[in-house]
């Protein structure tokens, strides 16, 4: 079977179960400070799972795409991964435990054709003060399963909460026993020997836990479940990991023929490279536009493909090496999420900058380095200081200085580093936060006529160019607007002028720039555009230039379009790969 059936057989299954399909979120939350990254399926979904109505009904699922960076000193053994696609569905206040059992026990043994005996349960024991869940294992046992197969657990293994604050409950994991003999007496689905692989976990919502903590009933009952597409794969195909799978194995093949090393010689060092890349493709492949950089998403990106090249240059591969490698995972994946093929000249730029500067970095750093441990005594710890300056001047990410060290019995003084590291990043953060509004320098009379222009530009160049034009960036200031756009060649002279006579006549009209304020969904519904994400459950301001434009923003804005003057495009040029910039001004 392949990745593509096996998320089509998916969907078609709950689809005919009455769930609405809907489309993977983005990769990068929108207001969650909480993660840097969507971990699970249910993650974009939180504000329905608290009670919000969904446009889509009651019953939805989909095919997630999901990233952990916790197990990400695990990945090189058979199957932890960094990024991974989460099949999943859910019930808002639907049904519940019977039908969610029934729903996975048909999908696995009636359409996957899993033999029932090779699977086995774990249900929730009850701990503290959260009560057993007795009627999991009645369901299962009502369906065939036997006793023994039934395993109780107590918190750790099925309780289900998220990193933060949110929706939380009991959950039953279904695990596909690999027939290997158990590892010992007590070998049961909670081992992690390889016996048994989890595949999916179902998770009863029912209650919520607030930023103290506390756990408090939900008024409507939810069923949250997630499926790992890639595990499910490798069992299907009698692969004996996910790297052995269509989905990583013409990656390791790639790796072989860049670096002349066979697979089976150096299984750790192509899985972590393979899982590494594939992450970093998918992350700058997003519609977020997110680039290496020290802080987070950017730092994880970046510590992801410097791994990766390290990795790259142990097998003795060549530099260029990982924008090869992005190829083949953007030729895998690009037919199921066309943004990595709509931002691929975004994504190979990135990579080959990222490596040149680490390669670079590198061997400046390295000296530092040298110096730095000749002067430790044996078995000392490096300093906070240090490390931070290795990290801060040379780009090495701090598990790399780490990794560095231990090689010559060193330690790294890690609390410390974490303390600089925290106030480097609470700099950056407010220095991004004055970036952000809206990218306006200011509110002054000029910023605020240049802003509304921007808006009628977004909307010209769409008209002009392509509804696959958005606004990947924008900067103001008293004097211009600075305006970036996906598009992925020159404009000619012809395009510029037919945009300028857009946003001009539109300014000749004396259009009223009228503000509103919904819900996302709202505003999704009404053809708003903006970044949507997955900011569910938020009020937005909407900014309607009757006909032209209708776009989701802050503000400020002029009254009037009239009130603007002459617009000139004065630049148009390459921002960075994919990616236009234009200069214009209001005379
Ligand atoms: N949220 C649950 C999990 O991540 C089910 O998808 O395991």
């Amino acid at each position: 079977m392949t990745a593509k059936e096996l998320r089509r057989l998916y969907l078609d299954f709950f689809t005919q179960h009455g769930h609405a399909q809907t489309p993977s979120s983005s990769l990068i939350p929108d207001n969650d400070p909480s993660v840097l990254f969507t971990t699970a399926g249910m993650h974009p979904l939180v504000p329905y799972l608290l009670g919000e109505k969904h446009p889509g009904g009651k019953r939805l699922c989909d095919c997630q795409k999901c990233l952990r960076t916790d197990d990400i000193d695990e990945v090189g053994d058979s199957c932890h991964l960094t990024f991974f696609e989460m099949l999943g569905n859910w019930s808002f206040g639907d049904y519940f435990k019977r039908e969610s059992i029934v729903l996975s026990h048909e999908f696995l043994t009636k359409v996957l054709k899993i033999p029932q005996e090779k699977i086995s349960i774990s249900v929730f024991a009850g701990e503290g003060d959260i009560p057993a869940d007795e009627e999991s294992p009645a369901i299962w046992e009502s369906l065939g399963y036997p006793k023994e197969r039934i395993h109780a657990f107590g918190k750790k293994e099925n309780f289900w909460s998220m990193a933060g604050a949110g929706p939380c409950g009991p959950d039953t994991e279904i695990f596909y026993d690999t027939g290997k003999e158990p590892c010992g007496a007590d070998c049961s689905p909670a081992c992690s020997c390889g016996k048994y692989i989890e595949i999916w976990n179902n998770v009863f919502l029912e209650y919520n836990r607030d930023s103290e903590g506390k756990v408090t009933p939900l008024a409507v009952k939810n069923v949250d479940t997630g499926l790992g597409l890639e595990r499910v794969l490798c069992l299907l195909n009698n692969k004996e990991t996910v790297f052995e799978t269509e989905l990583f194995a013409p990656v390791l093949e790639e790796i072989s023929a860049l670096s002349g090393q066979k697979y089976e010689d150096n299984k750790r060092t192509f899985r972590i490279i393979s899982d590494h890349l594939r992450a970093a493709v998918f992350i700058l492949g997003d519609d977020k536009a997110v680039a290496p950089s020290n802080v987070d998403q950017g730092y994880v990106l970046r510590r992801l493909i410097r791994r990766a090249y390290r990795y790259l240059s142990n097998l003795n591969a060549p530099d260029e090496a990982t924008v090869s490698i992005a190829k083949k995972i953007v030729e895998l994946y690009g037919e199921d999420y066309p943004e990595l093929v709509r931002n691929s000249e975004f994504i190979y730029e990135k990579l080959e900058k990222e490596t040149k500067a680490f390669r670079k970095a590198l061997a400046h750093g390295l000296k530092k380095a040298e110096k730095f441990l000749a002067n430790l005594p044996k078995g000392g710890t490096l300093s906070a200081e240090k490390a931070f300056k290795l990290y801060d001047t040379f780009g090495f990410p701090v598990e790399f200085t780490q990794e560095l060290c231990a090689e010559r019995g060193f330690g790294v003084d890690m609390e410390g580093f974490r303390e600089l590291f925290a106030q480097h990043q609470a700099k950056s953060r407010q220095g991004a936060a004055q970036k952000f509004k809206g990218g306006l320098a200011d509110s002054g009379e000029m910023t605020t006529k240049l802003h509304t222009a921007t808006h009628l530009l977004g909307a010209a160049l769409r008209r002009v160019l392509g509804e696959d034009v958005f606004q990947r960036g924008s900067n103001i200031t008293p004097e211009r607007l600075r305006f970036d756009f996906s598009f992925d060649r020159k404009m000619t002279p012809e395009e510029i002028a037919e945009t300028e006579k857009i946003v001009n006549d539109a300014i000749a009209q004396k259009l009223p720039v009228n503000c509103s304020e919904m819900s996302v969904e709202e505003a999704r519904v009404g053809g708003a555009i903006g970044v949507f994400g997955d900011r569910y459950g938020e009020r937005v301001k909407i900014y309607t230039i009757e006909g032209i434009s209708n776009e989701i923003c802050g503000g400020p804005h002029v009254d009037n379009t009239g009130e603007l003057g002459k617009f000139v495009i004065k630049k148009e040029s390459a921002s960075s790969a994919g990616v236009r910039r234009i200069k214009a001004v209001l005379e």
